[in-house]
Formats: C-alpha cells, sequence, structure tokens
C-alpha cells in the first residue's frame, strides 16, 4: 500500500509529465486505498500469535506509530539503556493509551456508537487521550473522574485543559462513592442513563486495560521485534509502568509468543504486585476461551512495586530524579508512571544488573503540571534579567 506522502509526491510529479488517463486512475486508487483516521481496517494479529487466540476484528490507526527507539544514557547507571518514545504516540493521544484505543474506539465505531464513556483519576492520560481520539471520530467522550472535590469546578490543569479543550463531559465522583461502587460499575450506570436518553454509548474501564484494549500492547511487541532486528540488538529485560494491567498484560503475551527473549519487569505504581497478577488473570480468562487457556502471569513477567508514598504522590526524592534525568539526558518523564518505573527499574538494575535493558515510556507528561508546587523549589535559578 502506498504511504499518503509517496502517493501524494507520486501525484505531483505525474502532473508535471502529463501521465495518461491510466496511470492517474491508479493513482486516484492508490489515494484513496490510504486509510482515514476514522476508517478501521481488519485486524491482522502477528503470525506467532496463537491460533486458538479469538482475535479483534479492527483496529483504527490513531497513533504515530512505530515509535522511536533510541539509546538513554542514564546518569550513574552501568547498564546499556534503550528507551522506547510510547510518549511520541502524538500530542494529544500521548502515551500508552492510545494503542489500546486503536481496538477499543474501533469497536465502538463498528457497533454505530456516538458517544464513548470511561473512567479514571482527576488527571487521568487515559481520560483525556480517549476525549481527544473520540472528538476525531465524531463521538461524544464522557469521562467519570474520581476526585475529593466533585462539587467544585475542576480546573484546568494538565488533562483537564486538554479533556475540556475538545469538550469531553465531565462527570465528577468522590473518593468514597468511587471506591463503594467501583469504576466500572459507575460506567454501566452512566451507560444506562445515556441510552434512557437514546444515546448509544460504548464503554471501556479504567486505563482501557480489558480483554480488548490489551491487543494494543501485545501488538506493540510487534513492533519492538521489528525494530530490535533492524538494530540487531537483544535485551536482557524490558522494563515499564503499570497502572490498570493491560499494558502489562498485551506485553506479557507479546513477548511471550514472539521471538524475543527478553525478561519482562512491570513496575507497580498503585496497586500491589498481587493485586496486578489477579488483574492479569481476569484478562487472559477473559481473552481466551477456556478449551485454550492463556498461561499464567506469573510465569510470564515480574511485577515489582515502585508505588512509593502511594498513587500520584511524589516524594522529594522522585522528583529529583525525574529533574535529574531531563537534565542529564533531555528526556521527560512524568511523576505519577515514567518517574516511578524509570526509578524503580534502575533499583533493579542495582540489585539485579544486566548488559542491556529497554525502558518503554508510557507518557504521562501533562502530570507534570500538576506537581508545580513542589516542583517550584527543586526548579529555582536558571535565569537572570537581561537589563540587570
Ligand atoms: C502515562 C501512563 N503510563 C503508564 C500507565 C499504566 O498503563 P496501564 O494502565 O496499562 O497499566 C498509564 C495509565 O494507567 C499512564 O497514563
Amino acid at each position: 500500500m502506498l504511504s499518503a506522502a509517496v502517493a501524494v509526491s507520486v501525484f505531483s510529479i505525474g502532473v508535471g509529465l502529463g501521465v495518461t488517463l491510466a496511470s492517474r486512475r491508479a493513482l486516484s486508487i492508490a489515494r484513496s486505498s490510504v486509510p482515514r483516521a476514522s476508517e478501521s481496517t481488519p485486524y491482522v494479529a502477528p503470525p506467532w500469535t496463537p491460533a486458538s487466540l479469538p482475535k479483534p476484528q479492527r483496529r483504527l490507526r490513531l497513533g504515530h506509530l512505530p515509535t522511536p527507539m533510541h539509546r538513554w544514557q542514564l546518569p550513574n547507571v552501568e547498564a546499556e539503556v534503550w528507551i522506547k518514545r510510547d510518549d511520541f504516540t502524538g500530542s494529544e493521544f500521548s502515551g500508552n493509551k492510545i494503542r489500546k484505543l486503536e481496538f477499543l474506539l474501533a469497536a465502538a465505531v463498528e457497533q454505530g456508537c456516538d458517544s464513548v464513556i470511561t473512567v479514571g483519576g482527576i488527571q487521568s492520560n487515559h481520560c483525556r487521550a480517549t476525549a481527544a481520539a473520540a472528538r476525531r471520530l465524531g463521538l461524544e467522550p464522557h469521562l467519570i473522574l474520581r476526585t475529593s472535590r466533585p462539587e467544585s469546578d475542576p480546573g484546568l490543569i494538565g488533562n483537564l485543559m486538554l479533556s475540556r479543550m475538545v469538550g469531553a463531559q465531565l462527570h465528577l465522583v468522590d473518593g468514597d462513592t468511587f471506591a463503594a461502587k467501583g469504576g466500572w460499575q459507575l460506567c454501566c450506570d452512566l451507560k444506562h442513563r445515556l441510552e434512557k436518553q437514546g444515546r448509544r454509548p460504548y464503554a471501556f474501564p479504567s486505563g482501557g486495560s480489558n480483554s480488548l484494549g490489551s491487543w494494543g500492547y501485545l501488538q506493540a511487541i510487534a513492533e519492538v521485534e521489528e525494530q530490535v532486528a533492524t538494530e540487531g540488538l537483544s535485551f536482557d529485560r524490558i522494563y515499564f509502568g503499570c497502572g490498570s494491567g493491560g499494558t502489562a498484560a498485551g506485553l506479557a503475551l507479546g513477548v511471550h509468543y514472539s521471538s524475543l527473549q527478553s525478561e519482562l519487569v512491570a513496575l507497580g505504581v498503585d496497586d500491589t504486585p498481587d493485586d496486578f497478577y489477579a488483574k492479569l488473570t481476569s484478562i487472559f480468562a477473559d481473552m481466551a476461551p477456556t478449551s485454550a487457556p492463556l498461561p499464567d502471569p506469573r510465569t510470564l513477567l515480574r511485577i515489582e512495586d515502585s508505588v512509593g508514598i502511594g498513587y500520584a504522590q511524589s516524594t522529594e526524592a522522585e522528583l529529583r530524579f525525574v529533574r535529574e534525568v531531563a537534565q542529564s539526558t533531555g528526556v521527560v518523564l512524568d511523576p505519577v508512571y515514567s518517574g516511578k518505573a524509570a526509578m524503580g527499574m534502575v533499583g533493579d538494575l542495582e540489585r539485579r544488573p544486566a548488559a542491556r535493558v529497554l525502558f518503554i515510556h508510557t507518557g504521562g507528561l501533562l502530570g507534570l503540571y500538576e506537581k508545580d508546587t513542589q516542583l517550584k523549589p527543586l526548579l529555582e535559578g536558571g535565569w537572570t534579567s537581561w537589563n540587570a
């Protein structure tokens, strides 16, 4: 299939040379065969995916893929570290969620839905990416957001700025109601309410982490496999941050079935490793038929606790680490996921040295803005008045 850029440049050359009608017709067919973002295409799973595993039918192309992979000279780390930039999947769409949304929103479009519902914390990257991607597809985004102040305007910091910019409808829920009902039940309740108003909503859980969304990271392993082959590399280990488990579920299956021989290490930033193993077990059960169950996740990946003092809560040491990495490598980590995960990786490498490893940067940049008060003393200085 011709890429849009190739098709356009061939077209201009063709016009300049006075091409024949037949070749112009061929060109217009080539151009119309480039899928638009709102058009899903039949999904062809990587060849190593087991035949017994039911595959998603369709996939949208929303992310800027493949994301780059490059050397990352982390200070005081002996291992050769590479980084895969899933923080570069887009701008409004940036981060790991867009890979899951390519499958989830394809299903929403396929089912003729007119709106989407999902759920997360007040600064949810997933909700922001969902809102922007939904608007791209002409769907109305509804976000259920957990907050300590559901009666007040939630403001415009970080992800909220973008979610509100694209006109997402925000449904604010306090922590107690959230804990009592659970995020998924809240989605189902809202779905029911919207259906009664004649809407056709499509709902998916926090982080897009269900049996369909997880395919985004199974597919991502095919991308890593190709990059590894091109660079002539092999990684002893692959590290990444784990929040709701979908990234871990997809990567675990991808690494297991593909040709990659790397140990997979998830750094948990909210729940305990046991909770995550249970979550993966449940996603795997939903993905596979009972006649051909998927392996026990404990045999596929190591999950380490990297939560620190709590989900989305930063210690000064963590923020110092994020600053040091930014100032010595130019890579900006986020405080909630990739910062804690990268710090966890450095600790893990001290305990278990490895020659060459890959870190997947899952995004989250906008989460830094919420930490401005805590970051202020760490970022003081570095400026002078031109007129002084
Ligand atoms: C920036 C970022 N990194 C990592 C994660 C974790 O991914 P997952 O929810 O698939 O475990 C999330 C979301 O939870 C995220 O927003």
